[in-house]
């Protein structure tokens, strides 16, 4: 999809469908809306006083204006969205709105469109940010995973999609600066796009191998990414027993993705590494999960595909940090070779851990992950894992789980993830809850019991951090959605993506 920012009068564009928008309880449009108003005999503030259009949040009113009934009026047709109410829109709502329009245009087949930005008169928003909100939204709002849906079979009608949105922008003073917030948006939007595709196929497609091959795919194809891939004698080699553990009781080999990019080669330490659960399949193993808890497993490897799309956007954007993607992927399944409950295996750092759980899994797998990550020189480091169901009991969708112990880091991640509409909570790793991790037999067991037991998995991997600043997201209840609704499409979210590209970015700038 492209955006294209230009200066100018909507009434005056070539388009499909102009874009407008009314903020609810206005009555005589102003600034681009009441242009439009006026150019086409007062359409809008007739359908206002007719109470068909009330500006409330999501609406969106499609008047056609095809022909020459309004003299020059150049647009097809005319889009009015609304905002909702003047004195709380924020871009989170500009995203959503975005989506809901950009659904909206492709249902009528229009491949291209032409938007006013929303908010950045009355609304106070600046328009940089009012924009990059709308190229989030349009770009998310319009994914769609089709790569498994025979054409004929395909029950929707629409056509080919969006695949070009103009944005006016009014002051041509600001015109570079909106496009370039337009292009990081879509860098980030783009990379989301991209880490739902991978979370979408299905786990008997998406294996360790195969998401071994588009990391490489995604890192050849992008300047200033290079890639590792690692393979089971390596992990060996290393000494990673809890993450070899896992991998035993499936037929997939093992695949270790890393990749990294270079933003401050003359400052190895300027680095953050971003550390994704690579569970390709997660069928709890011989603590064998029931068949309705497999039902959204092969989601058990978001982390990973959302670290692997992070590097991408990472490179095209070009901030001067080092990062590092890395991913420990495997299925988790209960073959014959199978790990054992009550197994002793062995971490990279020599610690033992007693497997009470076999579906306990993503912890054994980063435990492995941050010892590599510190062996190799990682300053910090953010951890992204589908890790516990009670994370979903405890928040919800609403927010994911953020654990740490480095306040500055977490605080860095939660404005970043503000910035981008995702939303994270920071819960305790209190001494009691740690305590629950230890072992009759071994330096630690692998699950803490019922109680606090999101927080007894982060401490887990914080065993594992050791005095490295950290921050580890469970996102157990937001890798997928159920429906469609705002930016999030049913099926996989690609969160928290967007994020850590931006976290990302702010690092790099607050080191500048
Ligand atoms: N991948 C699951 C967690 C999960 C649950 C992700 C729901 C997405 C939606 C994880 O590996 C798991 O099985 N966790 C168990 C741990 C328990 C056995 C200690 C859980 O949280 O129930
Ligand atoms: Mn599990
Ligand atoms: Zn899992």
């Amino acid at each position: 999809m492209k955006f294209e920012v230009v200066t100018g009068d909507i009434t005056k564009q070539t388009t499909a469908v102009a874009v407008v928008n009314l903020f609810s309880g206005v009555i005589e449009p102003g600034g681009a809306t009441g242009a439009v108003d006026s150019a086409i005999g007062s359409t809008i503030s007739k359908l206002i006083e007719a109470g068909e259009i009330k500006g409330g949040a999501s609406e969106a009113t499609l008047i056609h204006t095809l022909g020459d009934r309004y003299g020059d009026f150049a647009p097809d047709r005319v889009l009015v969205a609304g905002l909702g109410k003047s004195n709380s829109l924020d871009a989170d709502d500009i995203r959503k709105i975005a989506a809901t329009v950009a659904r909206r245009v492709r249902s009528i087949g229009a491949s291209e469109a032409t938007t006013i930005l929303h908010g950045a008169g009355i609304g106070g928003i600046d328009p940089a940010v009012s924009a990059a909100a709308i190229v989030e939204g349009t770009i998310l709002g319009a994914y769609e995973f089709k790569n498994y849906k025979s054409s004929s079979n395909d029950d929707d009608d629409d056509t080919g999609g969006l695949e070009t949105l103009t944005i006016i922008e009014l002051d041509s003073g600001k015109a570079n600066e909106v496009q370039a917030a337009v292009d990081r948006a879509t860098s980030m939007a783009n990379a989301e796009a991209l880490a739902r595709d991978l979370v979408n196929h299905p786990p008997n497609i998406m294996t360790p191998t195969r998401l071994a091959e588009e990391a490489v795919a995604v890192a050849e194809a992008t300047d200033g990414l290079s890639i590792t891939v690692l393979e089971r004698a390596d992990a060996e080699k290393m000494g990673m027993g809890a993450y070899l553990g896992v991998a035993q009781g499936s037929h997939e080999p093992p695949k270790i993705i890393r990749i990294d990019y270079a933003g401050d080669p003359d400052d190895a330490d300027n680095n953050l590494w971003i550390i994704g659960k690579g569970i390709t399949f997660d069928s709890g193993g011989l603590s064998l999960k029931p068949s309705s808890g497999m039902e959204t497993m092969k989601s058990d490897m978001a982390g990973g595909a959302s670290v692997i799309a992070a590097a991408r956007a990472i490179a095209e954007i070009g901030p001067k940090i080092n990062v590092t993607a890395l991913c420990l992927a495997t299925e988790n399944m209960p073959g014959g070779g199978a790990q054992r409950v009550s197994d002793v295996v062995q971490a990279m750092n020599g610690k033992y851990i007693e497997v009470i759980n076999t579906d306990a899994e993503g912890r054994l797998t980063l435990a492995d992950a941050l010892v590599y990550a510190r062996e190799n020189g990682a300053r910090r480091m953010v951890d992204i894992a589908t890790l516990t169901g009670g994370i979903v009991v405890a928040l919800g969708k609403g927010n994911s789980g953020a654990f740490s112990n480095d306040d500055e880091l977490v605080n860095a991640l939660i404005a970043a993830g503000d910035k981008r509409g995702q939303s994270f909570w920071r819960l305790p790793l209190d001494d009691i809850a740690k305590r629950q991790n230890r072992s009759k037999i071994a330096d630690l067991k692998n699950t803490g019991g019922r109680a606090a037991h999101a927080i007894t998995a982060a401490h887990f991997i914080g065993e594992f951090a050791e005095d490295t600043p950290w921050v580890h997201l469970d996102i157990a209840g937001n890798a997928m959605s159920d429906g469609t609704n705002g930016i999030l499409t049913a099926g996989a979210t690609g969160l928290p993506t967007r994020t850590l590209v931006q976290l990302a970015l702010d690092l790099a700038e607050a080191n500048s």
